[in-house]
């Protein structure tokens, strides 16, 4: 089943182009360049406040998405973990919308949260990979991702194919309240519509990456900073290096790194750097200055303009391909999920089935 890859992970992070291809398909129309969603009965563009709630690499697409909703839709975002949420007794207007995102629809802090909101009053969307699952059954709105089944305990694909549906949510939700052109809408869609083949072009640097683990096998931590929507891509990082390869490592928000975790840096630790080139791209060579002033080897994932500016000096770069920001998320996904992968690989742990770890928790 796992075919030539030597693991499920490997496997399904190679199957991203696909997926989420497939994923898009269901909510893109080619013939007029437009986002279509499934049939609900609310009207989106009476929603004037979204609440978001996941866990674990679920909630990072959330934290994502939150970009998305505001900037694209203007609508205020209030996201948490789903083990927090319920437990901050949240306000919660009548009417308003709550999003649960869920690889396996089944996560039990997520579907307490999705029953707390609808007996108070919430209108519940749903994006799940499990089509069949509780949440899914419990939905107003089902988005399911089609990622098809995730085996890996550390979830890959389910990822970038739910950035897919709420970048599509997103846009769907400007439209529909007069925040998106009908011209903008195509150019979103276009965008999207470029994804697949720039997954294609980060997976070719499978490699290199292999190349680098090694570096990375002797470290106790690893820091991974990145800022805006790439912010949530260092806190994925740093969670799909701890759960497969049992290395130390935290994602910081770039700014954030003189605010106290700069005193972790000396030259045993690794700092992951995710920045596209961009308007933030500055201010973050200057936090990788910072770094590197205290002896910490940067490892730079960013465009080829990102690299020339800033490539010099680090331990070792990560070329993407140039892309629109809006995919951005996806495509840097890539690099983070096959550095975790290598190291693992070369710290002979169990990657598919990592230790302590299940696949779907169903307990609280
Ligand atoms: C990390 C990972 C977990 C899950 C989390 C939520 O690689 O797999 O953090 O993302 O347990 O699971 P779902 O999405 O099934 O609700």
């Amino acid at each position: 089943e796992k075919g030539n890859y030597r693991h499920f992970m490997q496997k399904e992070i190679f199957e991203q182009p696909t997926v989420v291809a497939q994923t898009l398909s269901s909510y893109l129309r080619r013939e007029d360049v437009s986002v279509a969603l499934p049939q609900f009965d609310f009207d989106l563009s009476a929603i004037r406040r979204l609440t978001i709630v996941a866990c674990g690499t679920s909630y990072y697409a959330g934290l994502v998405a939150k970009y998305w909703f505001e900037k694209f839709a203007r609508v205020p975002v209030d996201i948490d973990v789903a083990s927090e949420f319920r437990y901050r007794d949240p306000v919660l207007e009548e009417g308003g919308l709550a999003l649960f995102i869920s690889q396996s629809g089944e996560t039990a802090d997520t579907l307490a949260a999705l029953r707390h909101c609808k007996e108070n009053g919430q209108i519940i969307a749903v994006v799940v990979n499990v089509p069949t699952s509780s949440m899914a059954r419990e939905a107003d709105l089902l988005l399911p991702t089609h990622a098809g089944p995730e085996i890996g305990v550390a979830s890959t694909k389910a990822f970038t194919c739910q950035l897919a549906v709420l970048a599509a949510l997103a846009a769907h939700m400007a439209v529909k309240k007069g925040r998106l052109t009908r011209e903008e809408e195509r150019e979103v869609v276009t965008h999207l519509l470029e994804a697949p083949a720039a997954l294609n072009e980060a997976l070719n640097h499978d490699d290199d990456i292999a190349a680098m683990a090694p570096l990375f096998s002797q470290t106790r931590d690893v820091l991974y900073l990145g800022r805006g929507q790439d912010y949530p891509l260092a806190l994925e990082g740093a969670l799909k290096l701890k759960e497969i390869s049992y290395i130390h490592a935290e994602g910081y928000a770039s700014g954030e790194m003189k605010h106290g975790p700069i005193a972790l840096i000396d030259d045993d630790v690794p700092v992951v750097v995710i920045a596209p080139s961009g308007p933030l791209f500055e201010k973050t060579v200057s936090n990788m200055e910072e770094v590197r002033a205290r002896g910490g080897k940067v490892v730079l994932i960013s465009d080829a303009a990102g690299i020339k500016q800033a490539g010099e000096g680090c331990l070792a770069t990560i070329e993407m391909p140039v892309v629109h920001p809006l995919i951005a998320p996806l495509v840097y996904a890539i690099p983070v999920q096959l550095l975790a992968y290598h190291v693992a690989v070369v710290k002979g742990t169990d990657v598919d089935q990592p230790r302590n770890l299940a696949k779907s928790v169903t307990v609280e």
